[in-house]
């Protein structure tokens, strides 16, 4: 297969407890909203193409985008994996993964109109929260049970997980909060109830987002691994969370006893803040660490891996705005098939996405 010009690490394999991954290449979780779904939300033939149109060639890794430990939507978009619909559906798409040699981390969460108010989490009793727990691990069960290489806990973007993550949104005196580990007790519970029966060919995955400060999230992290975490993938969190050094903490250049990272300081460091909080958090445990959000093309994910910044470079947009990136980064490693719009169309109406109109006029593709 001829490979971008320039681009190694990329390229390079690696391996997860028995999992082997062709390379380190990885479509990020993207719900495609809009994309018309299947019969008791399930996926359906359309988000079915969706996938197949990007599933193809060089592709290391799908992570695929948030399903809901309903059986229901809620009203966000949120497919469920529960019904056997549902399970149909999601091993079909196994298969494509696999059809392909593209490993598949089936993301998870659960989803609430309200997701962005922080009061809600604070006002769960235990007994619910029993039975989200419950959610979660039955749906990790149903990924495993249709052939997938994982799940990945969705602790990220404000939702659930994040809420109850952070201090800023997590306000709870009771074993659901108080301190890092109470904060984790939901998280660490599911994680454990799911490794009594993952084994050597299933991964736990967590998506973690900002908390307070990188401190916190780096804190985070370390007691995620500590509970049974075996690949985290760093993504954006609560809003109000700082981005880069909390006032206590010492330069990044400086980390004491980093023994991952060669990263720079937030000055001279070209990537975003929810980079600079993987590549910080990526210093701290000994698990592999995806990276994401505004890399935009290979030259820059090869960059960060040379960085030894993390292990995995996810990419989103670009695989909206372009099913044939990495066919298209062939010949040039800074080809970025997105036009980075202010606002990205597929979170409304993808078929007004710029690229997806020039696609249909040129009659390439459904989606
Ligand atoms: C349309 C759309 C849907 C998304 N859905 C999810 C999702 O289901 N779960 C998730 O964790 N992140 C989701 N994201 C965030 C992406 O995974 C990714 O972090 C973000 O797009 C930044 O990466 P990029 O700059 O390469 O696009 C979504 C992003 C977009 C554009
Ligand atoms: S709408 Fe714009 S930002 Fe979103 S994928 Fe298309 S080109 Fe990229």
């Amino acid at each position: 297969m001829v490979k971008s010009a320039a681009i190694r690490k990329l390229y390079e394999p690696y391996e997860i407890k028995s999992i082997q991954f062709k390379n380190r290449i990885t479509m990020a979780p993207m719900v495609p909203f809009g994309v018309p779904g299947g019969e008791e939300n399930s996926l359906g033939e359309d988000v079915l193409d969706y996938y197949r149109e990007r599933i193809k060639g060089d592709l290391g890794l799908v992570v695929t985008h948030c399903f809901s430990v309903l059986e229901q939507d809620v009203g966000l978009r949120a497919f469920g994996l529960n019904n056997e619909k549902q399970k149909a559906d999601l091993k079909k798409l196994v298969d494509m993964c696999h059809g392909n040699g593209t490993k598949i981390i089936v993301q998870i969460g659960y989803p609430s109109k309200g997701h962005h108010r922080h009061e809600k989490i604070n006002s769960w009793t235990a007994e619910q929260l029993h039975h989200i727990e419950d959610l979660f691990v039955e749906s990790a069960r149903a990924v495993k049970e249709q052939g997938a290489d994982g799940i990945e806990l969705h602790g990220a973007n404000m939702f659930f997980l994040n809420l109850f993550s952070s201090p800023i949104s997590n306000t709870r005196t009771d074993e659901y909060g108080g301190n890092l580990e109470g904060r984790l007790h939901l998280a660490g519970n599911i994680i454990r109830r799911i490794k009594e029966f993952s084994d050597d060919d299933f991964i736990i995955g967590y998506r973690l987002g900002f908390n307070k400060n990188v401190r916190t999230d780096i804190d985070t992290a370390a007691a995620l691994e500590k509970t049974g975490v075996e690949l985290l993938h760093v993504s954006y969190g609560i809003r109000e969370a700082d981005r880069y050094l909390a006032p206590d903490y010492p330069p990044v250049i400086t980390y004491p006893g980093s023994s991952r990272a060669k990263i720079e300081g937030p000055e001279s460091f070209d990537f975003n803040d929810v980079v600079f909080t993987g590549t910080s958090v990526h210093t701290f445990v000994n698990i592999p660490v995806i990276l994401v959000d505004e890399i935009w093309n290979l030259s820059r994910g090869e960059e960060l891996l040379n960085k030894n910044a993390g292990e995995f470079i996810a990419y989103g947009r670009p695989f909206l705005g372009d099913p044939d990136f990495l066919e298209q980064s062939k010949e040039n490693p800074q080809y970025e098939g997105c036009l980075r719009c202010k606002a990205c169309a597929w979170f409304h109406d993808y078929s007004k996405c710029p690229k997806v109109i020039r696609r249909k006029k040129e009659n390439i593709g459904k989606f």
